[in-house]
């Protein structure tokens, strides 16, 4: 290692694997059946956040933004409940062979490598493409409070590291999770849709830029 780095988190969806497109296919189909707009400009405001926070911004400026709160839970149900039936589906051959070959240089240079997810259901995730057991810490949405752009998952994964905020370094595909790994003191590589904002010290083009960025 040629840098300050010893640990690098990772977001999970979006950034390890395409979970994103299933989330939007499971919003979708509850916007549709209620009759309320929902398209990709809406979808990337959802990137992050957490379940009920991402019905609230569907919701938002509509008749059911101010439903009773066993109500919304019941739809965030529904969602996520199509949610997981799409990720029946997922395999190890969903993880492509370019992130699959990159963690496993960036663990043979010696970086200790976690997750910082605001899902539910990372493990479920980690487990269907096959990197259970991988990453040496696992910071998720059944440990923190408030989801990104708060920077608790980051500090808890870096906290299950035993690693000063620092020393880590984060890999994000959402606005909000960038500006949750600042707020933690943590360097970000923007990939994907949070790219296009300019809030990361680096921007990758692909996911295999990080084999240049951490030596
Ligand atoms: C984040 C996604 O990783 O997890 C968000 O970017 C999602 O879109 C959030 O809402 C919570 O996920 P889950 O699986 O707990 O509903
Ligand atoms: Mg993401």
């Amino acid at each position: 290692m040629e840098n300050q780095f010893r640990a690098i988190i990772f977001d999970l969806d979006g950034v390890i694997v395409h979970t994103d497109k299933y989330h939007y296919l499971a919003w979708k189909s509850l916007a549709d059946r209620l009759g309320l707009p929902f398209d990709e400009t809406v979808n990337n405001r959802l990137r992050g956040v957490s379940r009920l926070e991402s019905l609230n911004i569907i919701l938002e400026g509509s008749d059911l933004a101010d439903l009773p709160a066993d109500e919304k839970a019941t739809l965030a149900d529904e969602k996520n409940e199509a949610y997981k039936k799409l990720l029946q589906a997922m395999s190890p051959a969903d993880l492509s062979g370019e992130v699959r070959n990159t963690l496993q240089t960036l663990r043979e240079r010696g970086y200790r490598l976690a997750i910082g997810s605001s899902s539910r259901n990372a493990r479920l995730i980690l487990e269907k493409i096959g990197l259970d057991g991988f990453f040496d810490a696992i910071s998720d949405g059944n440990n923190i409070v408030n989801s990104k752009p708060d920077p608790e998952v980051f500090l808890k994964a870096a906290e299950y590291l035993a690693m000063p905020p620092e020393v880590c370094a984060v890999v994000e595909d959402a606005d909000a999770g960038v500006e949750a790994a600042r707020r933690a003191g943590m360097k970000t590589a923007a990939i994907g849709d949070a790219v296009r904002y300019g809030h990361g010290d680096w921007n990758l083009g692909t996911f295999a830029d990080l084999i240049e960025i951490f030596r």
